[in-house]
């Protein structure tokens, strides 16, 4: 049975993560997901420079933000504004990640190269699996050649993607930029949802524009 809009709302809000995102004053449930896919990973550490793609309401920042610590930086990259953070050494823009200068323009907020980039961008569902699907792996290439276009040599990339016919070719197309290419489920999303993440460590310096 399809769930009235009432009882999505009254079942998202007695969820273990929401719960738990509010209690530790996370903006997103969705923050779990990056932090327990960096506690088994560690691909974002002290002191790098992180740019979180598709980042409103901001719960990816502030999960970056501690891993990177004081010395390191966050860049917010969203289609909507982003609440300030009372933290130093975050940045949110306002940009569209289809934009044709996005890469000009991150990189001009930024001290140099990211050491990382994160992507939980997301096009607003249909609820039509193949276009909701075919619109998560537009965003996420958008992602790839972002990330390719700004990070420094041997840098990390986690990406959000929905299962289906053209994430193989995606992976594909990741690894033949990556050293290393993993698919991540993490605890905190829901297992009857076809999201997952595909996490690229390393770029190989030879694609570096
Ligand atoms: C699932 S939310 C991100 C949640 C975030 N990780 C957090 O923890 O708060 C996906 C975001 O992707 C953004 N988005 C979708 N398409 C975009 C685009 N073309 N450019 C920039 N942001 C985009 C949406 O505006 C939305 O805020």
């Amino acid at each position: 049975m399809i769930p009235t809009p009432k009882t999505w709302i009254r079942e998202r809000k007695n969820e273990f993560y929401y719960k738990k995102a509010k209690a530790e004053n996370y903006r997103s449930r969705s923050t779990y997901k990056l932090v327990q896919a960096n506690n088994k990973y560690a691909f974002i550490k002290l002191h790098d420079i992180v740019v979180d793609l598709g980042a409103a309401p901001g719960g990816w920042i502030q999960a970056a933000r501690k891993m990177t610590g004081k010395h390191g930086f966050v860049l917010g990259v969203d289609l909507k504004p982003i609440e300030p953070f009372t933290q130093e050494y975050i940045r949110t823009i306002v940009a569209d990640l289809t934009e044709p200068n996005i890469t000009d323009q991150i990189l001009s907020f930024l001290p140099r190269r990211p050491d990382v980039v994160i992507s939980d961008a997301a096009p607003n569902v249909t609820g039509v699996w193949e276009v909701d699907h075919a619109c998560q792996i537009d965003l996420a290439n958008k992602a790839l050649e972002i990330s390719k276009n700004i990070l420094k040599p041997n840098g990390n990339f986690f990406v959000k993607v929905f299962q289906g016919d053209l994430l193989e070719e995606f992976v594909t197309n990741i690894k033949y930029n990556f050293e290393s290419v993993r698919i991540v489920k993490p605890q905190a999303s829901r297992a009857k949802s076809s999201e997952e993440y595909i996490l690229a460590l390393s770029l190989k310096t030879e694609n570096i524009p």
